[in-house]
């Protein structure tokens, strides 16, 4: 099936009590047993598995053509979930411009408990290979990177990954699955942050974890998800499997909107450059077009000047919020250096744009008089 279909049938079943065409929400914490002591329905437990989270994994895992998902309560924790179920001595390389949060993960939390990472830029191939060393488990990949927007080889990447006995590890969180698939391409482990686009209308935080095989550190995490139970609630579930029913087509009207954004700002004198992945002028636009059927509404302009110039445009937009995170109907823009933690590598002129689902021609008047002296 086709990812329109698979968006919206994946994993999912009329309810078999009530014939409900929209599965009903199971609140229940705990399942009854048979007589012969079994469970029938295959449910023990709320935090082992529920019907919305075994509907969402199954839907997650059909669009990133995996073969088993874990759903988590945000992207944070899918991800700290992975790195928790490798051992102390174990090495990570990670890129040097990933979001912000999970390199706090890493070098905050995880070092403390002797896992050595290191940070590397992902465009260079060479570097990559001259970091892995004979402890090296995971390579974890942001293509593009949140919020430089950097590409990264993902067939290239895999290779190199392979050839050192570790796996790659991809965030396909700002290209989702309708534009980009991992897996297809070599990745052994896809993560999200279903919080994006995904669910898209920023109204419920969750994260997956998606293989590409049957792999041994899945089932640890698998482990980790059941007994820890950092996972989503039936609700969250549900509202995820809600959005995700008009993912393609949302990320159609991203893709054409942030398009049309970016090339009018291209052209701006206030403005520097514009960090967007389908434009000519991005270093690594070839590589766009070959690894991704298309692209979604999050880029990054640089400002002419510096963070007082960025800022003052955040202060004049009307349509635009002032806010973070992407993926939603809403169209948001962001100073990022504002929100990171100190000593990110983000420059103080950038601003991340969200381009969300309004006509572009209401965002270009807005960003028109924002710019405007
Ligand atoms: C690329 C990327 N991965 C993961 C995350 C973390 O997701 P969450 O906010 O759901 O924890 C984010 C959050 O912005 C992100 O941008």
């Amino acid at each position: 099936m086709r990812p329109e279909t698979l968006a919206i049938h994946a994993g999912y079943m009329i309810d078999p009590t009530s014939g409900s065409l929209t599965p009903p929400i199971h609140l229940s914490t705990t399942f009854e047993r048979a007589l012969d002591n079994t469970y029938p329905s295959g449910y023990v437990y709320n935090r082992d598995n529920n019907p919305n989270r075994a509907e969402l994994e199954a839907r997650l895992t059909a669009l990133e053509g995996g073969v088993t998902c874990a759903t988590f309560a945000s992207g944070s924790v899918a991800m700290m979930t992975l790195i928790q179920a490798l051992k102390s001595g174990d090495h990570v390389i990670a890129p040097f411009d990933m979001y912000y949060g999970i390199r706090v993960i890493l070098q905050e939390f995880f070092v403390d408990w002797g896992l050595s990472v290191s940070f590397v830029d992902m465009t260079d191939l060479q570097a990559v290979a001259d970091a892995c060393l004979p402890t090296t488990r995971l390579i974890v990949i942001e293509t593009p990177s949140n919020p430089q927007i950097n590409l990264t080889d993902i067939a290239q990447l895999a290779e190199i990954a392979h050839h050192h006995g570790a796996l790659l590890v991809c965030d396909n969180t700002i290209a989702s699955p309708i534009f980009q698939q991992p897996l297809a391409l070599g990745a052994d482990i896809v993560v999200h942050a279903t919080t994006k686009y995904l669910a898209g209308h920023s109204d419920v935080l969750g994260g997956a974890l998606i293989a590409r095989a049957q792999l041994p550190i899945f089932d640890k995490v698998r482990r980790l998800q059941k007994i820890g139970g950092a996972v989503p609630s039936p609700f969250d579930c549900w509202l995820t499997l809600r959005g995700m029913s008009s993912l393609p087509y949302r990320m159609g009207a991203h893709h054409a909107n942030g398009l049309a954004v970016a090339t009018y700002l291209a052209s701006h004198p206030k403005i520097e450059r514009v960090l967007h992945p389908f434009l000519p002028t991005h270093p690594q636009h070839d590589l766009a077009l070959q690894q991704m059927r298309g692209y979604s509404g999050l880029f990054s302009v640089l400002v002419k000047g510096d963070a007082e110039d960025a800022l003052g445009i955040t202060r004049r937009v009307h349509l635009f919020k002032r806010a973070t995170s992407f993926g939603g109907a809403h169209s948001l823009i962001e100073h990022r250096a504002s929100i990171e933690a100190p000593g990110s590598p983000t420059p103080k002129n950038l601003l991340r744009l969200s381009v969300g689902l309004e006509h572009p021609d209401d965002l270009l008047e807005d960003l028109e008089q924002a710019l405007a002296d």
